[in-house]
């Protein structure tokens, strides 16, 4: 096992610590660009309180709304004029994860002078790989896609309907505050999504790592089913406040690399969702829960680590089936299912609309973004152009 762990944000998390965002913005700027969404956070008074805080403190704000989900390159260079113009020092996004990304690629944008595009991963490699970006602070309000610990951010290119990510050590946030009452009005679909996102994060790394991970798989097993009971209990409860705390550490646990360190899988359904919401522009996890169990079905009955997915459906579902590994891993894909039903995510293209007339472009573009020396999706088992398409369909 090789391991090499790094994760510089400060963590602050806890029921009511929105109030603590001025203290630790004050140490690293004067005057903030504030990057949020579609303006949930105007709504439900979080913006208003972290004013009331940042004020306190003494720290100046811009405003930077309207960051789409999907963020798209324009917003990103739309935030990076903002801070030009007028001379900010420190970004805060508080959001979804699409807010969060966005001041990721504008933190590093602002301090590069060429178009902020060419850092994003498309065809093997970046033009620019950021080695600097502004101090970031994230105010998470929907737990998700970690991204307030971590150091990856996914843009869309609306012209050519390209999706795809950077992630390099200059991105990783300075201070995460992670205030759980934030998630409270969340919506219930955005609730299960983010529910279906964090799985998806674990089980990525779980059933593509390398063997000989113990300690990650056990770590990935217990905050997959932590995830899934209190998920649940979010989801039909969105005002459960230790459901929705439980919920926001999984997702942070799920994707700030400590969870799977020295696990070095591959993110194959992450890859081909990528790609699908950047030509239809959906909702990234619901392009998961569709993928994920077909690709699950696909690994099992072609050379996946059989063990760990039977594992993964005694461990979470309590299936055995006499020691049939395969039966009882398809069986623990059919429960996974069912689940991801009950937290109202689809399983299906169809239920969105999508025919499969793109199949095609999409393993194409997918493997145009990553591949491994032999034109495959890195994977286990690794993904030709074919099995994509079979996935899919
Ligand atoms: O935009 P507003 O008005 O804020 O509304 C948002 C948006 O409509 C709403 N929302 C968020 N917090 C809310 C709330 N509504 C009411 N109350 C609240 N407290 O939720 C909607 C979705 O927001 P978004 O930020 O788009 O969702 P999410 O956090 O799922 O982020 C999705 C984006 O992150 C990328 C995805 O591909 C997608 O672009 N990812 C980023 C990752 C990373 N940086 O590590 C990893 C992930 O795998 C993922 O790819
Ligand atoms: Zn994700």
């Amino acid at each position: 096992m090789q391991i090499s762990f790094f994760n510089p944000t400060r963590l602050v998390f806890g029921k009511g610590k929105l109030k603590e965002l001025g203290s630790y913005a004050k140490e690293y700027g004067k005057k903030a660009l504030i990057v949020y969404g579609g303006g949930s956070i105007k709504k439900n008074g979080v913006f208003d309180s972290a004013i009331a805080s940042l004020k306190e403190a003494g720290i100046e704000y811009v405003e930077c709304g309207g960051i789409e989900p999907n963020p798209k390159i324009d917003s990103v260079r739309r935030g990076i004029d903002l801070i030009r113009k007028n001379g900010c020092d420190l970004i805060i996004a508080i959001g979804g994860g699409s807010a969060m990304d966005c001041s990721k690629a504008i933190g590093a944008g602002a301090l590069y002078d060429g178009d902020p595009w060419d850092m994003i991963f498309h065809g093997q490699e970046n033009v620019y790989i950021p080695t600097r970006c502004m101090p970031i602070i994230t105010v998470p309000t929907l737990a998700a896609t970690g991204s307030e610990m971590n150091p990856g951010a996914v843009i869309s290119n609306s012209e050519t309907h390209e999706k795809s990510f950077v992630q390099t050590d200059a991105l990783f946030p300075k201070v995460a505050v992670v205030d759980p009452t934030l998630t409270i009005t969340v919506p219930k679909n955005q609730t299960g999504y983010g529910v279906c996102d964090i799985i998806v994060h674990l089980t990525e790394s779980y059933f593509n790592g390398v063997d000989g991970t113990p300690i990650q798989d056990d770590f990935a097993l217990a905050t997959i089913k932590n995830c899934m009971q209190y998920g649940l209990k979010a989801y039909q409860d969105g005002s459960d406040l230790e459901a929705r705390e439980q919920v926001q550490w999984s997702s942070i646990l799920a994707l700030n690399g400590f969870v799977n360190c020295g696990t070095n899988g591959g993110f194959p359904v992450h890859m081909i969702e990528h790609t699908v919401s950047g030509i239809y522009d959906i909702t990234h996890a619901a392009g998961l829960a569709i993928i994920n169990p077909s690709w699950m079905r696909f690994a099992i009955t072609h050379g996946g680590n059989v063990d760990k997915f039977a594992r993964f459906a005694s461990y979470l579902f309590g299936i055995q089936n006499d020691g049939d590994k395969v039966k009882t891993a398809l069986a623990g894909v059919d429960e996974y299912e069912k689940f991801l039903k009950k937290i109202g995510c689809p399983v299906r293209f169809s239920e969105l609309d999508i025919d499969e007339s793109n199949y095609e472009k999409i393993a194409d573009v997918t493997l145009k973004v990553i591949h491994d020396g032999e034109g495959k999706l890195p994977a286990r088992p690794s993904l030709s152009k074919a099995d994509i398409m079979n996935i899919l369909k």
